[in-house]
């Protein structure tokens, strides 16, 4: 880098780099240089577990870089760039043949991306198309889910559910409407479900209701989640997957999961959506694609999505320059081939009922309401007392934004507090983690958060101080 000192970079964020997603001008900047393992280190040295994956990115940890180097730099030195732009090269066509490979169903067809926005509105270009196609222009709806997160360019804002995100930028250009998501902590007059199956049947009545109030026609798409991340790690309940794929081919419209997250190993899966027995005709994909070497992101389109197009002789009138580097596509394979030799998906999937128990017994402490989750993604609820009552904004503030992020640091660990819902702590370690990292970051965390607890006055007789 430039050699600037940790005092210099602190100064020079200050002055110059707009950060996302938070307040500028911090006085103490996270600086992160290094990183090794599922650790990262900052510019005074201190080491932290990465238990958020930098963002839900980093699955294989940060110790591959001489492997990746070596991938990117035999792209660089045979093609450095060409385009998916009326040509194309061996790393993007290798690529989409993996995923394909990889996919469930018919999910055969790969447009490349830069990211998940990206992504979320390639796919929603692509179901257009497809009605276009099909002779059903009229189809400009959507379905998304309260609370969720599908990205912040503005198409793709359009399907995010978090009133606060959208309000400064105008109406959006989406019709969506917005339906209850999958929190079943909450979502029985408020309180954990009782009867899931029960659950189930109403959230997929209101899924239908809207559709209907949307005119059955006019829906072009259903977007969700496998787990919802906005909210806290929502997991659906049994059958509401089955229960979205046969309303959507009710009424005709596309049924899309959102796999930006879920995708890539996070839960044991290269789809994560597999784990609903169900096969989309779209999936969005970034973050863990390249385990974060470098920005990539796919949409993985059904044969049945692509065909009427092809059969039309139609155009996909949608590009994007950098869609599919070469280099993007060379790191990503070698992605693949790391998850396939080190035996990434079984990791997870031998260690994802280990951190379930581990997080389980945080539900100990009185500021812990629920712990939820699946694979190597997972949320704990904040609560205020053993009614499970909700922390209020100025509590919020207090504890999300005043507390956590500097005892979290204190303690060695980023993860990540967040009330875009109710007040949550997540986890998303790299997916490379042992059960002792595992059981450490269970550790520090119930550290954390019984001084959270402490700070909040939960568990005393007074209530929240
Ligand atoms: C489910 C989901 N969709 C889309 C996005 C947007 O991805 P990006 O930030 O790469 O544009 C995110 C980002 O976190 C996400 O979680």
């Amino acid at each position: 880098m430039g050699g600037l000192s940790h005092d210099e970079l602190q100064q020079a964020a200050r002055d110059h780099l707009l950060l996302h997603f938070s307040k500028q001008g911090i006085d103490d900047l996270l600086v992160l240089e290094r990183g090794e393992g599922p650790y990262v280190f900052d510019t005074k040295g201190d080491r932290y577990v990465d238990a958020l994956s930098s963002l839900f990115c980093a699955q294989i940890g940060y110790s591959h870089g001489e492997e990746m180097a070596a991938a990117a730099a035999a792209q660089l030195t045979t093609l450095a760039f060409n385009t998916n732009w009326a040509t194309a090269h061996p790393a993007a066509i290798e690529l989409a043949q993996r995923l394909a490979g990889l996919a469930p169903g018919d999910l055969n067809r790969v447009f490349f991306t830069n990211g998940g926005s990206e992504s979320v509105e390639a796919a929603w270009k692509l179901c257009r198309e497809y009605h276009l196609a099909n002779g059903q222009p009229q189809r400009t709806k959507a379905i998304a889910r309260d609370i969720a997160y599908h990205g912040v360019t503005l198409g793709a804002l359009s399907f995010t559910g978090v009133e606060r995100f959208k309000a400064p930028f105008g109406q959006a250009p989406i019709d969506v409407t917005h339906v209850s998501n999958t929190n079943s902590f909450r979502g029985w007059e408020g309180g954990p479900v009782q009867d899931e199956a029960a659950f189930c049947a109403r959230l997929l009545a209101e899924v239908e209701d809207a559709i209907v109030a949307a005119g059955p026609d006019e829906v072009a798409l259903i977007i969700a989640e496998p787990v919802q991340n906005a909210g806290g790690c929502l997991t659906a309940p049994a059958g509401y997957w089955r229960g979205l794929r046969e309303l959507a081919d009710r009424y005709g419209a596309l049924l899309m999961a959102d796999e930006v997250i879920t995708g890539c190993g996070r839960l044991g899966e290269w789809f994560g959506i597999v784990r609903e027995g169900v096969t989309p005709d779209l999936v969005s994909l970034a973050k863990g694609l390249t385990s974060a070497y470098a920005p990539m992101g796919a949409v993985v389109a059904g044969e049945r999505v692509v065909a009427p197009m092809a059969e039309a002789g139609a155009v996909f009138r949608h590009g994007i320059t950098f869609g599919g580097h070469p280099v993007s596509a060379a790191i990503a394979l070698k992605n693949i081939e790391i998850f396939e030799r080190d035996g990434v998906l079984e990791n997870v999937r031998a260690l994802e009922s280990h951190l379930e128990r581990g997080l389980a017994t945080l539900r100990d402490l009185p500021i812990v309401g629920d712990t939820r989750g699946r694979g190597f993604f997972w949320a704990i609820e904040l609560v205020k007392d053993d009614e499970n009552a909700t922390f209020d904004q100025a509590e919020r503030d207090r504890l999300v934004r005043g507390f956590l992020p500097g005892r979290l640091r204190e303690a060695g660990i980023i993860a990540r507090a967040d009330d875009r819902g109710d007040a949550v702590l997540q986890i998303a370690p790299p997916l490379i983690s042992d059960a002792a990292l595992l059981d450490e970051i269970v550790e520090r965390l119930g550290d954390v958060l019984t001084d959270a607890g402490a700070h909040m006055g939960v568990g005393t007789t007074t209530g929240v101080a």
